[in-house]
């Protein structure tokens, strides 16, 4: 059978990212080209900013992503890209440059799902692994545990009602002052600090036990801080930040081992910016190796914005058929 070649574009949010990947699972180029830095000054992603750094770089990392594949755009047999959910004006920077490419090169157009994307980035390097399994998916826009059923078909178990955990991770880190983005931060301190040091609250959200609320976590960690600054304590950064990051990771281990057990599954996967946590990583490898479970993890680059990830999910959206018109439009608060 005829190799299938898909150009990715992914621009939700503070990457601008293209890639060229094979038959859904082998990915041939992944060029990302990070904002944080512009980011950082603020504190946080400003949505004007990422959409004209969006602007600027996305045909120099397209022709990269073409170049570092060696291919052309002769080649490629079809266009995805992320159509949302995410930041409007910076969504609309890739589907204006995949219609383009679609439309000047009579290519097929695909608009893909934001966490769909993410969800398919562990068939990247898991040729084994295919539908049906749970997958969680902890980003710092969403925080969904989700069964995907088949290609392309999903049903969602559970949701934050509030913060996302990335969110969780970005605001407790700004309140430590570690700066812009702080998942990584923590993950970091964290390892020097005592886990079991502060007891944070895990949260439960009554009568529906596979969603999630990390506010209340987010303001036990202000006010300890508070109740500290107040007595004229010293605070351990970093057991402040072992504390937080082990009540998160708790929590989305139990919910996740919870969805296991109740479906039956014998494997598991995570994807998204906070599935590359060292402590989250470890703890489902430990909860899935006693329960007998095979657990599925990509590497941290796919974990994090990439296109390759998109790559992969409009590979079986395109042999399923789908085919986007070129009155794509961004969808910023799109539905899975
Ligand atoms: O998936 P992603 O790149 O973008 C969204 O779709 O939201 O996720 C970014 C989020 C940020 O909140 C960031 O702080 C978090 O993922 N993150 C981490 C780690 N690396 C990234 N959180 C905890 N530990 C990490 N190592
Ligand atoms: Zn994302």
């Amino acid at each position: 059978e005829k190799d299938i070649l898909i150009l990715a574009i992914e621009s939700s949010c503070d990457e601008t990212a293209a890639a060229v990947v094979k038959n859904g699972r082998e990915v041939l180029s992944n060029i990302i080209s990070s904002q944080i830095e512009l980011h950082k000054l603020y504190g946080g992603v400003v949505p004007e900013i990422a959409s004209r750094k969006h602007i600027e770089k996305i045909n120099q990392v397209i022709e990269e992503a073409l170049r570092s594949a060696q291919v052309t755009l002769d080649d490629v047999d079809a266009v995805g890209v992320t159509y949302g959910p995410g930041l409007v004006g910076a969504l609309l920077v890739g589907v204006a440059e995949a219609k383009a490419i679609s439309y000047a090169r009579n290519l097929p157009l695909v608009g893909v799902h934001h966490i769909e994307g993410h969800i398919s980035a562990n068939y990247i390097e898991n040729r084994d692994l295919e539908p049906p399994f749970p997958c969680l998916v902890v980003s710092g826009g969403h925080t969904h545990l989700v069964i995907v059923e088949d290609y392309g078909k999903y049903r969602i178990l559970g949701r934050t009602r509030d913060d996302a955990a990335g969110e969780a991770f970005d605001k407790v880190a700004r309140a430590i002052g570690l700066g812009y983005p702080g998942g990584p931060k923590i993950d970091k301190l964290a390892k020097e600090g005592n886990a079991d040091a502060i007891p944070f609250p895990r949260a439960h959200v009554a009568d529906a036990p596979y969603d999630f609320s990390f506010s209340g976590l987010k303001s036990a960690v202000l006010n300890y801080l508070n109740g500290c600054r107040m007595r004229g304590e010293t605070v351990s950064q970093a057991d402040v930040a072992a504390s937080f990051q082990k009540a998160v990771v708790e929590v989305l281990t139990e919910h996740a081992m919870m969805a296991v057990k109740e479906y039956g599954f014998d494997k598991l996967a995570i994807a998204g910016g906070v599935a590359s946590n060292s402590a989250l990583r470890e703890s489902m490898r430990q909860a899935c190796e006693q329960n007998h479970i095979r657990f599925y993890y990509p590497s941290p680059i796919l974990c994090t914005d990439n296109a390759a990830m998109i790559g992969a999910a409009a590979y079986y959206e395109y042999i399923n058929g789908t085919r986007s018109g070129l009155d794509l439009n961004a969808v910023p608060n799109l539905k899975l």
